[in-house]
Parts: structure tokens; sequence; C-alpha cells
């Protein structure tokens, strides 16, 4: 009898023709619709198969893997991993692997947008225009603050916070960072950023932009005291994870001119987004698309798909996938 085919579940539906390649090796579970998963909806799908292709939507911890007594290997298309709890996975034997690399320049390229949507008001101009305010050109309308000859402070130097900083060195920027550990000076040079405490970060960017990941020990690392300690024209870029801002506070300080703007590609509750934000006018919001250009989702995906393929012993990279997580 024809031994079976390992089965793979894959949760979203992911650029068909990319993950085409799976059926070479696996019996493939998938979906065509964009489906929103209970856990125990999550826990069942697990529960059949030997391995699994999953977004950040998909939350899963040692009650999802309770039940998966097959289950060898996640592949996780994205970069952040806060929706895996990567110790229970590994304490269970199942590998999980991520997507570094492919996204840095296409995220680092949207951060850079969303800063400069952000401080020179571009999408608040547009709805007023939109609204049909625009009776006569005027001198003082919509003034923002300028990106070239300001301080730009980055709040995670890894490879997407080096991405921004080497953009901002083309607009003149003087770049500081901060970091849980200080860079090689190789590094600093290349990227023309100067490495600064967390307060004095705080205190002295004109421009603060997040990269950080998220972890339980950052949760709400800006909150209203970190946001009292930044200039009031300032404003702050979350392109990480929503938990690392406490979005309270934000709103209260956007709301009482103590901070001049954001702009928030990401959410404590997405897609749930606080109405306190929504009605406020000097934020820039967008649905979780700093990685979304066409040609790096497909890479994510593609380089997802490698990794499952590697981690459930098939192909070059068979029994060791070069993204694994926590190894
Ligand atoms: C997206 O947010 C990612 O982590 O890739």
């Amino acid at each position: 009898m024809a031994e079976s085919r390992p089965r793979v579940w894959v949760s979203q539906p992911l650029f068909d023709d990319v993950i085409a390649r799976l059926g070479e090796y696996f019996e493939v579970v998938s979906t065509s619709q964009v489906s929103e998963y209970t856990p125990q909806q999550v826990s069942a799908a697990l529960a059949e198969v030997d391995g699994a292709l999953i977004t950040l939507n998909e939350r899963i911890g040692s009650e999802q893997i309770a039940g998966a007594q097959r289950l060898r290997a996640i592949a996780n298309v994205g970069v952040g991993y806060n929706n895996l709890d990567v110790p229970a996975l590994s304490a269970a034997g199942i590998i999980a692997t991520n997507t570094p690399d492919v996204l840095t320049e296409t995220t680092a390229d949207f951060g850079f947008a969303l800063l400069m949507a952000t401080a020179r008001r571009i999408t608040e101009a547009e709805r007023w225009l939109r609204e049909g305010h625009w009776r006569q050109w005027s001198f003082q309308n919509l003034l923002g603050a300028d990106l070239h000859g300001s301080t730009l402070g980055i709040l995670g130097m890894g490879r997407i916070g080096q991405g921004i900083a080497r953009r901002a060195s083309g607009f003149d920027m003087k770049v500081l960072y901060h970091n849980r550990s200080r860079l090689p000076e190789a590094v600093e040079r290349q990227t023309r950023a100067s490495y600064v405490g967390f307060d004095a970060l705080l205190a002295q960017a004109d421009h603060l932009v997040l990269v950080l990941p998220y972890s339980k020990e950052n949760h709400h690392l800006i909150d209203a005291r970190a946001l009292l300690q930044m200039k009031p024209t300032a404003t702050l870029v979350n392109i990480a994870r929503g938990g690392i801002v406490d979005e309270g506070a934000l709103a209260d300080a956007l709301g009482n001119g103590r901070l001049a703007a954001a702009g928030l590609d990401v959410f404590e509750g997405e897609p749930a987004v606080d109405p306190r934000l929504l009605a406020l006018r000097n934020v820039v919001l967008t649905p979780h698309i700093a990685s979304g250009s066409l040609a790096t989702r497909r890479a994510m995906v593609s380089l997802a798909v490698d990794n499952l393929i590697a981690a459930m012993g098939f192909g070059p990279d068979a029994g060791s996938p070069p993204n694994q997580i926590g190894a």
C-alpha cells in the first residue's frame, strides 16, 4: 500500500501558484476564503495535520497544540511571531519558523511613507479637500513638520530599523536609536545612527519610529509617562506591534496637544481600532500593511513554503530550516 503523504494546513488564501509547491510533498488542506478562526477552530485544524503554514491572525499556544499529536512544524508568514507561544511549541518538539529579510526594505519604505504622511498631514489634507473645505489657497493652512534637518529616533534597530536609518540620511536627518544592545561601530557608521538611552531618545526625537519586536516585557512601553517625555511637536510612528503603545494614553496625548501627530499601522486589538483614535484628525491609520507590496508578500509566502518543506524533513534544507525561531 502506498504510504500516505504528510498533511499540511494553510490557514488563509496566500497566492495559489506559490502554495502549489507544497503539493509536491504534502496533502494540502487550504481555504479560498479569508477566515477568522476561533481558538477552538485552530485547535481542531491542527489536530488533523503534520504541519501548518499560518499568518499572524492565528494564535497558537499550548491549548491549540494539546490535541495535535502529529504536528511537527509551523511556518509563520511574517517576521513578527508574537502570535506563537514559542516555548510551548519547543517543549512539544514542534519547529516554528518565520520570514525575516525578504520584507526588510518594503517595510522600511512603508515606515518612511507613514512618517512623511504623518508629519506633513497628507491624509488629513486629502480628507479636508474631499470634504469640500478648500475655498481659497491660504498661507497657514495644514502646516506640518519638516523631516529634513530634523532628529529621527528609532526604537528597535534591527534590520528594518537600519533600513529606515539609511533612508533618513537621504533626508539629511540626524538619526538616534535605542536598542536592547548597541550596534557594532561599523553598522552605526554605515547607518549614520548614534546610540542613546531610552529617555534621551524620547526627549530628543522630532519623529519617533517604533520598530522593535513585541514581547511581554515591552507591553505599553510607550505609556503616558513616556509620551510626556516627548516633545509636544513630535510625531510617533508605530509599524511594530500595537501592544507596545498604550493607545488610551496616546489618544489623550494627541487630543490634548501633548503630541502633534501619530501614524499607526498596528493596533492592540486589531482589526478593532480604538474609537478615540478614529475620531482624531491628527492620526494616520493604516490596516497593518507595512510589508504589503505584491512582490514582498509573494516572497514572504515563498519563504514560508521553503521553511515548512525543510522543517518537515524535505527539500535541500531538510531538517534544518534556515529561519527556525528559538532554535
Ligand atoms: C508583519 O507584521 C510581520 O511581522 O511580518
